[in-house]
């Protein structure tokens, strides 16, 4: 080997003819993926476990130490192919693979171009990026971004798809890597995104449609709650929202807007201090799901937002007997 080559492993799916290989340090998820073998996988950051592959030969390394990751994983020999590494040749023992882009996660990397830069409150932004091609994703699904040295985090991608710009609400946390380094990110400036991940989308139907967002979940319930104003769903539509103050409950408006233009579009805010003025339920969002649960019976539900919020919505629903496969839900953690 001479200094311009890359170190690469076999990886090998047993029982199968198919093999693809691995540069060093890269996810054994991207490396099958550039070779046209697709593995499954959702969100691809270590959430949720999908994409966990059982190695029979050979050893991986964990690049995250990811909340799906189970103490019996190691003695069972099962990893994660979006956060692992080959450490030499494998044979792994997979699910179901396709020659072809999974049709609903027809994930592709981008280079994404920063056009914009709006700041909408304490510490929140909206960030749009128009990439070098049409951005194919549902509403509610998220990218991820490679913000340099190795720092990837993912973001909800806050539009409709159908052009070359992709936008997303975030927040900057004090202190944290991802954040800042995204909103250091300079208008003109580009960076690596992988699209579509996840599972969070409408599902075609005729329940009614709960969307439920805590803080910066907004960007997934507004694409959703957009997508199903432009479609004109004749579906009931109930959209809670709950932030802090009025400042952090950032595209308020965006939203009366889409619940306006839908046939049975229903809006809820919560704050927990709200100013002079609110007519919304001051306390939790769940407070506000909580109070129209009982009408909301056969409703499917979409629930955005940090993981407090997430956990207590979903423990909420679980406590009215909602059935947990009509919940979606993505934890920002
Ligand atoms: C599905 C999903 C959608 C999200 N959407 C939004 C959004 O629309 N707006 C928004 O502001 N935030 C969103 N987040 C949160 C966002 O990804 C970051 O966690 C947040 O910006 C804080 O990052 P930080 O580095 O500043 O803070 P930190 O506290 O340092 O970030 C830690 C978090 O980063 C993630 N992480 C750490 N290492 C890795 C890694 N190697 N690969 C992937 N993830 C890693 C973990 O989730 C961890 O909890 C989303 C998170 C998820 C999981
Ligand atoms: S844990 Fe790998 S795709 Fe979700």
């Amino acid at each position: 080997m001479d200094g311009t080559d890359t170190l690469r492993h076999r990886v090998t799916l047993a029982g199968t003819d198919t093999s693809f290989e691995v540069e060093a340090g890269e996810r054994l998820l991207a490396a099958a993926r550039r070779a046209g073998t697709w593995l499954p996988f959702e969100c691809g950051w270590g959430g949720c476990g999908t994409c966990k592959v059982t190695v029979l030969d050979g050893e991986t390394e964990l690049l995250f130490d990811a909340p799906s990751v189970d103490p019996r994983d190691e003695r069972r020999r099962r990893v994660l192919v979006c956060q692992s590494t080959a450490r030499g040749d494998l044979t792994i023992r997979t699910g179901q693979t396709s020659s072809e882009p999974w049709p609903e996660r027809p994930l592709r990397d981008h280079r994404g171009r920063l056009v914009e830069h709006e700041d909408l409150g304490p510490d929140l932004a909206r960030l749009r990026f128009r990439l070098e091609a049409e951005a194919v994703y549902r509403p509610g699904q998220h990218a991820i971004l490679d913000l340099g040295d190795g720092l990837r985090r993912c973001y909800s991608l806050a539009g409709v798809p159908g052009t070359d710009e992709v936008s997303f609400i975030a927040k900057r946390y004090p202190g944290r890597p991802g954040s800042n380094r995204l909103f250091d990110v300079a208008v003109g400036q580009e960076v690596a995104l992988e699209l579509p991940y996840g599972d969070m989308w409408v599902r075609e139907g005729e329940a009614p449609v709960v969307l439920v967002a805590g803080g910066t979940g907004i960007s997934a319930v507004l694409a959703m709650a957009e997508d199903l104003a432009r479609r004109r769903t004749s579906r009931a539509v109930h959209v809670f929202y709950g932030a802090g103050t009025r400042g952090e409950l950032v595209c308020w408006e965006e939203l009366e807007a889409a619940a306006a233009d839908l046939p049975d579009g229903h809006l809820h805010g919560a704050l927990l201090e709200p100013s002079a003025g609110w007519s919304g339920v001051v306390g939790f969002v769940t407070a506000a799901l909580g109070a129209r649960l009982p009408g909301l019976a056969d409703a499917v539900f979409h629930v955005a937002g940090p993981p407090p919020m997430t956990d207590a919505t979903v423990g909420l629903l679980r406590d009215h007997g909602v059935q947990l496969d009509r919940v979606h839900f993505d934890s920002f953690g």
